[in-house]
């Protein structure tokens, strides 16, 4: 054993537990979508562990959380964190366990009296997952700048929510500034949300690439009609139409190769009554990929089948951009701290790429930036399912914990 500190895994693991059960559901799931009740229950307990262990906290004009510690030296702060918003009926560690693996490390660090020469920021992001509002990484886009405040403030959320509404509603509309902190590094913790590391028997991931994302919304126009009566030849049918495009995902997929992701994870007929043709149909397109030249491929393709099948079937077509994050890369030297802090604990490391979407993909364009990640059980995620170890959680906060010291010595 060597002298530095651990983090106290009880605590890390209760705080888990008691966040977890904001939003939970009866399922061991839990539902945090972004600025909703649920969410301001979230942050607000957040707020509460925050000044409990003396940060000095703010909130910018997005909702973005911060906790500040001082360093003894005034320089730009290490910045670590991820996000308390989850998908609809998701799970405890997705952004959660980043986050509080972040205050543990801050409360640890004071209770030892451990000064670091530069300052420590703790992030809670606003709107990673885009469950409710598009696009997704919301707060960290406004936080670097690639997002106008404004221009977060006005998106209208897939419920019809305006987002500066909802904000001022819950009370998190903050006065920080967005743009304002050029962290020296950046560090995000998270489960893997993958197989890979389980499959494998490794403890720790040392992430080099996140995956880039295409989101667009298809809306297909065709002729409301009875189900009885009208010919199949003679029918617009738009829920047909978003069918083909639907198993036409998979295909595409299947053709790119394995680092190739389509999913369409929203579909909504109309009238949506059993005996009416759909007049009009709107399902939505996820397209993944690190690899950029092949995710543009397949959102050429995919534009082109779509003009076919639209042709064929007799319906108008309206496509709608909703997210367009390029694959990022993590920073090697960052990467190289984790490797070593794993090391140091005695803990196996593996390098690898994240198929998740992360607010560090969108720090990364801007700081030294890299990820961390745990096992996820049975690499399951955005599902109650989620789970992880105690062991691991509390491994990956301590490699968490050195990543930290040294970049900030
Ligand atoms: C968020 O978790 C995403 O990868 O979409
Ligand atoms: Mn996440
Ligand atoms: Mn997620």
């Amino acid at each position: 054993m060597d002298a530095l500190p651990r983090i106290d895994s009880s605590r890390l693991l209760r705080r888990l537990d008691e966040l977890g059960r904001l939003g939970g559901t009866p399922a061991g799931g839990v539902s945090r979508l972004a600025l909703s009740d649920e969410d301001k229950l979230g942050r607000d307990r957040l707020l509460a562990w925050m000044k409990e262990i003396g940060l000095d906290v703010r909130v910018d004009r997005v909702g973005n959380l911060f906790g500040f510690r001082r360093g003894a030296a005034d320089e730009s702060p290490v910045l670590f964190g991820s996000h308390l918003d989850t998908v609809r009926n998701g799970g405890r560690y997705d952004g959660a366990y980043g986050v509080l693996a972040a205050l543990e490390v801050l409360q640890t660090l004071q209770e030892g009296g451990i000064q670091t020469r530069r300052p420590l920021l703790m992030a809670a992001f606003t709107n990673e997952e885009g469950a409710r509002y598009a696009p997704d990484m919301q707060g960290s886009l406004a936080f670097v700048g690639d997002l106008s405040v404004e221009e977060a403030l006005a998106v209208t959320g897939f419920d019809g929510s305006n987002f500066g509404d909802e904000l001022r509603r819950i009370g998190y509309a903050g006065d920080f500034p967005c743009a304002s902190i050029r962290p020296y590094a950046c560090v995000e913790l998270h489960v893997e949300q993958g197989p890979v590391l389980e499959k494998e028997g490794i403890c720790i991931g040392a992430v080099e690439a996140i995956t880039g994302i295409s989101w667009q919304e298809v809306t297909l126009r065709g002729a409301a009609n009875h189900a009885g009566t009208t010919p199949m030849d003679l029918r617009r049918d738009a829920g047909l139409a978003a069918a083909r495009i639907v198993a036409y995902l998979r295909d595409l997929a299947t053709d790119l190769g394995p680092a190739q992701r389509a999913t369409c994870g929203m579909i909504a007929f109309q009238p949506n009554v059993i005996n009416v043709i759909p007049g009009e149909a709107r399902l939505s397109v996820d397209l993944r990929n690190t690899d950029e030249a092949v995710l543009r491929q397949a959102e050429a393709r995919l534009a082109a089948f779509i003009e076919r099948v639209a042709a064929e079937e007799g319906v108008e077509v309206e496509r709608r951009r909703l997210v367009d994050v390029a694959p990022a890369r993590c920073d090697p030297a960052v990467v190289a701290v984790i490797e070593a802090a794993a090391a140091s604990l005695g803990l196996s490391c593996r390098r690898m790429n994240s198929g998740a979407g992360h607010d560090a993909q969108i720090l990364a364009r801007h700081f030294p930036t890299a990820m961390i990640f745990i096992p996820s059980q049975g690499g399951v995620s955005h599902s109650p399912a989620e789970s992880s170890t105690p062991e691991d959680l509390t491994a990956g906060a301590n490699v968490l914990l050195r990543t930290v010291l040294e970049l900030a010595q």
